[in-house]
């Protein structure tokens, strides 16, 4: 079957390890399967959910562009465009939060999350978050959404609001109900000083993940004092349960190298700790260097990035234009 894919990333600065792993990688070998018609995009309103710096805002958009096209998308085969240059986006989101259930909502895991304890206080936009990502899925009829595990919750809710719009406006398969893409493995890169957390641009230790842009002896530094434990390496029959910084490791080195974790686990078993980070550094150093230097590089020129983002934001609107128009016919606009 044909896919249409569409995936979102949040210019939020400092992308890691984790988004390329469990997003971006994934998003390049979508995009080299001649069958797949690719919209990546860089979310800015998603991003203004909580409060952003305009200069820097600016910034992080021109970085998570350069960093999709050292990665490997291509502007010539996906289309690549940043959210708020496509004003369908906003206005289906405003429809859409009017079919959305206040109780849908108020279960979203990440809301609770991101708001903290102190919920008065979120702005309303995180609030209604996934319904703008629901409209960004659904304004393209995208068929399969790559995503990691943590936006699972908000994949179904776009489902519920697509087939209750169907529903309401008696319009069926009008909006395609999307099926998330989650990596089997590796959909949850951890932090490398807490295996019960996952690696995250927020967290305040610089050292719990692997920036895209770490050069090479801050990478080398970062795997040496990753957390580990005493024992060696474990085998296949080894039970990691307890040990969930072992298992990111072998996780982190088994998708960088394309091949199953039972069959790193068996080329370290027993071996101690720090020949295994030595291999991992040096495997991180060839993937990741080589995008950091690109990311760099690109950025020298930020015409040639605002370029392609234009150019990509006017192929979306072609798209999302025309699906926001049918929406509005139907609602009785
Ligand atoms: P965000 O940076 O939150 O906009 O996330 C962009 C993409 O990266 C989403 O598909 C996330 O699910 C994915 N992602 C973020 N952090 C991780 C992680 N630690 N492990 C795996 N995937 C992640
Ligand atoms: N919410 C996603 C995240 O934080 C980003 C996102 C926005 C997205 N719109 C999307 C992902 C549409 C997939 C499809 O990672």
């Amino acid at each position: 079957m044909n896919k249409k894919i569409f995936s979102g990333v949040q210019p939020t600065g400092n992308l890691h390890l984790g988004n390329y792993l469990g997003a971006i990688k994934n998003f390049v070998e979508l995009q080299n399967d001649k069958k797949n018609e690719c919209v990546y995009c860089v979310v800015d309103l998603h991003s203004i959910t909580v409060k952003q710096d305009a200069k820097i805002l600016k910034k992080n958009i021109r970085e998570t562009v350069a960093t999709f096209i050292a990665s490997g998308l291509n502007p010539d085969k996906s289309i690549i465009f940043n959210q708020s240059a496509v004003s369908a986006h906003a206005e289906a989101a405003w429809i859409l939060g009017c079919v959305s259930r206040m109780g849908w909502l108020s279960r979203m895991t990440q809301f609770k999350e991101k708001a903290g304890k102190d919920k008065e206080k979120a702005s309303v936009g995180l609030y209604v978050y996934p319904v703008l990502m629901s409209a960004d899925i659904l304004l393209y009829d995208a068929t399969h959404v790559p995503v990691g595990e943590d936006q699972k919750q908000h994949l179904e809710l776009c489902r519920d609001i697509a087939q209750k719009f169907n529903h309401d406006f008696n319009a069926p398969d009008f909006l395609k109900v999307p099926e998330p893409l989650i990596q089997k493995q590796f959909s949850r890169i951890m932090s490398l000083k807490d295996g019960f957390k996952k690696m995250s641009k927020s967290d305040p230790s610089d050292f719990s993940r692997i920036n895209l842009t770490d050069d090479k002896d801050l990478i080398i530094n970062k795997i040496k004092k990753a957390k580990t434990d005493t024992s060696p390496m474990p085998g296949l029959k080894d039970n990691l349960e307890k040990r969930p910084e072992v298992e990111n490791l072998i996780g982190i080195y088994s998708s960088l190298s394309n091949q199953k974790t039972d069959k790193t686990k068996i080329e370290f078993e027993g071996k101690n700790f720090s020949f295994f980070k030595n291999k991992l550094s040096e495997l991180l150093v060839e993937k990741i260097d080589p995008i950091a230097k690109k990311i760099k590089d690109l950025l020298k020129d930020e015409s040639s990035l605002d370029k392609i983002l234009a150019e990509g934001s006017n192929k979306a609107d072609n798209f999302a234009s025309k699906k926001v128009n049918e929406i509005k016919k139907l609602v009785g606009f």
